[in-house]
């Protein structure tokens, strides 16, 4: 993979400073819990299950809202995935305190939302932006698709795809 140029250079290759000394812990983190981090949180667990590495991983996602507390994804996101053969299961939450401490990698798809983790706590050296790990778009953040139309969906299904392999193939190397 080629790495973008402002890639968090800190990410140890091999070893991630871990809270678990048996599994990497990731947490994917948007606004509403709704469309991007599910999202993301299922394209990683879809990528795990293909490369027989699901044992490995704790996953989860969380919103820095709470306003879709206990929802399912947005039914665009869920539909979107599931014509790539992708499904979407997990309840929205917000994120917690104990986030920080319980994974290792904290994964945020814009801007907005790793400051806003940051403010509450997150430490910087461990949160990190989801398309830092795409090395192929001019893009650093995934668009919020939640008032847009379906192609957006469509889109962020693919930056996503794409930027969970390669943060997998960045964790295993
Ligand atoms: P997400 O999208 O952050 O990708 O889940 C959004 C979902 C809901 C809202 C905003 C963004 N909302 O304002 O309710």
């Amino acid at each position: 993979m080629v790495l973008k140029s402002g890639f968090p250079h800190w990410i140890p290759s091999g070893k991630a400073p871990m809270t678990s000394p048996t599994k990497t812990r990731v947490l994917f983190v948007c606004l509403g819990n709704i469309c991007r981090s599910p999202l993301a949180e299922g394209l990683f667990r879809h990528h795990l299950r293909a490369r027989d590495r699901s044992e490995a991983f704790d996953v989860d996602s969380a919103g820095t809202g709470n306003w879709h507390q206990g929802d399912l994804a947005d039914p665009r996101m869920r539909a979107t995935a599931q014509r790539h053969g992708v499904e979407l299961l997990s309840r929205a939450r917000q994120v917690t305190a104990q986030d920080f401490d319980r994974f290792d990698w904290i994964v945020a798809m814009d801007r907005q939302n790793r400051a806003d983790l940051l403010e509450i706590g997150s430490p910087p050296e461990r949160t990190v932006l989801m398309l830092e790990f795409h090395s192929d778009t001019a893009l650093d953040e995934v668009p919020d698709p939640y008032y847009g139309g379906d192609e957006g969906f469509e889109t962020v299904f693919h930056l996503v795809d794409t930027a969970t392999g390669a943060l997998l193939d960045r964790l295993e190397s």
